[in-house]
């Protein structure tokens, strides 16, 4: 089988694409608008892309060209964390997902502690056992027939890592890290093998 991209309507790309890379981290974006309001939400189209210099990328689509309101913190704001999802999280990080007014905040909702950046006016989670300080570096918006997305290129500024799971050298024990990633669908890898989540409205 074979797809032409042209030819193809976006829900059928989204269940290919989001099937096929899999599993994929995902960054928990913490982020705060001009009056200081946090905004915490889930994003596995996330990655590193460089160590040296120190950069990472989300990308929050556009449902109908609107941006959502992390893309809209972090163009207004420039600044922002990441904050890496583990196993123990796992629920806590779908209750983040749900579609909230802007003026009302994830931390509340899920039971989670805000923590202040040191580098950044933007909240870290403070359960979460990696966190990092990001600056924007650069973003870009695609166009597409649904709506598109925001690219957001972050630069690095601060990690802090739990000294649960490090080795004092900056090397994680996996074992302690208990990792996860998206994979197709509601379906998560998690250290003890597949794990399902609906996604709330
Ligand atoms: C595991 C997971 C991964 C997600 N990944 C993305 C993503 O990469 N890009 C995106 O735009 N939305 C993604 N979402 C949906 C957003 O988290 C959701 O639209 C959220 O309400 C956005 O919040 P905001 O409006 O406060 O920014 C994901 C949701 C979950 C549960």
């Amino acid at each position: 089988m074979t797809i032409d991209c042209a030819q193809t309507d976006a829900v059928t790309l989204y269940k290919t694409l989001t099937s096929v890379v899999i599993p994929r981290p995902i960054a928990w974006v913490g982020s705060q608008d001009a009056e200081g309001v946090h905004n915490l939400a889930p994003f596995s189209f996330f990655n590193v892309i460089s160590h040296d210099p120190p950069h990472i990328m989300i990308s929050c689509v556009n449902p109908k060209g609107n941006l959502k309101d992390t893309a809209r913190n972090i163009l207004s704001q420039k600044q922002f964390t990441v904050n890496l999802v583990t196993r123990p999280l796992l629920e806590k990080m779908n209750t983040t997902a749900a579609t909230i007014p802007a003026n009302e905040c994830e931390f509340e909702l899920a039971g989670l502690t805000p923590l202040p950046g040191e580098y950044v006016n933007a909240p870290r989670v403070a359960e979460s056992q990696v966190q990092f300080e990001c600056t924007l570096a650069k973003d870009f918006t695609l166009t597409g027939a649904t709506g598109g997305a925001t690219v957001l290129i972050g630069k690095i500024e601060k990690i802090h890592l739990n000294d649960v799971i490090h080795d004092g050298t900056g090397r994680i024990d996996a074992e302690k890290y208990l990792a996860v990633g998206k994979l197709e669908k509601h379906n998560y890898y998690t250290p003890e093998g597949k794990f399902g989540l609906s996604r709330p409205k």
